[in-house]
């Protein structure tokens, strides 16, 4: 089979490693890949923007591509699948509709509500001055949320009423995001433990994946800006066997039938961030695709043909399939760009990174290949992931990798994996 890979972050180096591996696959294409991707045996990169949707269904026609894996919310909100689907090709990710589940926070926290699905309690504001209003009475902490897509910068956690009202000003007002923050959600602050929970849907039947756990902010210690991710790793002792029933149970499955509801068949990961705490599980956000860098931990520990799966959830053939996980531990530390995720400087070639073994696995995020140098080409630009029989061995062995890797500038957190310890 030729596949085409639609992205170029670690989550999409970890998928085109794990695609290539199976017996079923001929060829990966990765539109636009990076210097990791480029360099995995099968794997060719194709120089295509992941938005450049007409372009994209161009090359999976002209190339005779089997089967379009997309890894980025935007072009799943963009309507991709859509228009592969109406062209006859088979692809797996959500339509433009069920995209809607990232691409806006109050059709999201609709479904939930409709669905009966725990979650914060929540208001929607299209007016600056009403949402003032609701701000200087609420109580504090209070999160503010862009309703469109922004990157991952679109949340605002506030710990005091003047950072709240800052923050209306900023997304409402000046419009730091553009049209994201036209609309806005305000929702009670929920205290617990973040985990993160994927399933594999083919538009009827759902497969779990394992369980994970993503470092958001930027330093250790869960101090500093959010970031798209610093590290994560699988599976996380937070979601215990029963707790893997009660989130299908009482959220996945609700939600899937909410979207049914509404005429909605997901076909695609879906992603749905949690907040735990002793009492109870609700949700934070919802994704229509793979997590990154949750993907890197999470495809290291699967031992199933993973382009087997994806073929049948994109054929809707998913009934009964099983997936076999690595009794280990994998744990992903991303090596980011200083700066990041505001301004950071790129270009810096990067030494180390030829030491892999069976237990070590280098993605790339943002690197670049030239001459025969790679060079940081990101924010976040390496994720080193390695299996360990327990989280502390693969700990040890993943920073130690890490510390024969370098280039101008770059920096990680040291802590990756020991919140519960
Ligand atoms: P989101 O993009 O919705 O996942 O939000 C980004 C991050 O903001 C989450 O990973 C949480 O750390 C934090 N966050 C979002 N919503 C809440 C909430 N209601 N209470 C506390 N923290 C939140
Ligand atoms: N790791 C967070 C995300 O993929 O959104």
């Amino acid at each position: 089979m030729k596949v085409l890979v639609i992205g170029s972050g670690g989550r999409e180096h970890a998928l085109v490693w794990k695609l290539a591996q199976s017996d079923l696959c001929e060829k990966v294409y990765v539109a636009p890949g990076n210097a990791g991707t480029a360099d995995e045996p099968k794997a060719e990169n194709v120089e295509l923007d992941v938005e450049d949707i007409d372009g994209l269904l161009d090359f999976a026609k002209n190339n005779d591509i089997d089967l379009t894996i997309v890894g980025p919310e935007a072009p799943l909100v963009l309507g991709l699948v859509d228009l592969f689907e109406k062209n006859n090709l088979l692809c797996l990710g959500p339509k433009r509709l069920a995209a809607q589940m990232e691409g806006s926070k109050i059709f999201m926290k609709d479904v939930l509500k409709k669905g009966n699905i725990p979650t914060a309690t929540y208001e929607v504001f299209s007016d600056a001055e009403r949402a003032r209003e609701f701000l200087k009475k609420c109580d504090i902490p209070i999160v503010l949320k862009a309703n469109g897509l922004a990157g991952g910068k679109g949340v605002i956690v506030a710990f005091s009423r003047e950072e709240a009202l800052e923050g209306l000003n900023s997304l409402m007002v000046e419009q730091k995001l553009g049209s994201a923050g036209d609309n806005l959600v305000i929702e009670e602050f929920l205290k617990g433990e973040e985990a993160s929970f994927i399933v594999l849907c083919d538009g009827e039947n759902v497969l779990p994946l394992a369980s994970s756990q993503d470092h958001k902010q930027r330093d250790d210690n869960d101090m500093g800006p959010n970031t798209g991710g610093m590290g994560a790793y699988s599976p996380t002792p937070l979601i215990t066997e029963e707790l893997n029933e009660e989130i299908m149970r009482e959220i996945i499955l609700p939600t899937l039938d909410e979207l049914k509801r509404r005429g909605i068949d997901y076909k695609g990961f879906l992603y749905a961030g949690l907040m735990i705490n002793e009492q109870k599980i609700k949700v934070l956000e919802y994704n229509c695709r793979f997590g990154d860098p949750e993907t890197q931990p999470i495809l290291m520990r699967m031992k199933s043909d993973f382009l087997d799966l994806c073929l049948k959830a994109a054929e809707q053939e998913l009934k009964g399939e099983q997936i076999e996980w690595d009794d280990r531990f994998a744990l992903g530390v991303v090596m980011a760009s200083k700066g990041y995720p505001e301004k950071y400087e790129i270009g810096f070639p990067i030494s180390g990174i030829n030491e892999e073994n069976e237990a070590i696995k280098i993605f790339h995020c943002g690197t670049k290949k030239e001459a025969d140098k790679i060079l940081s080409n990101g924010g976040r630009v390496l994720c080193v992931t390695g299996l360990g029989s327990d989280l502390n061995s693969a700990f040890e062995k993943v920073y130690e990798a890490i510390s024969k890797i370098s280039w101008n500038g770059a920096f990680y957190r040291k802590d990756i994996g020991k919140r519960n310890q």
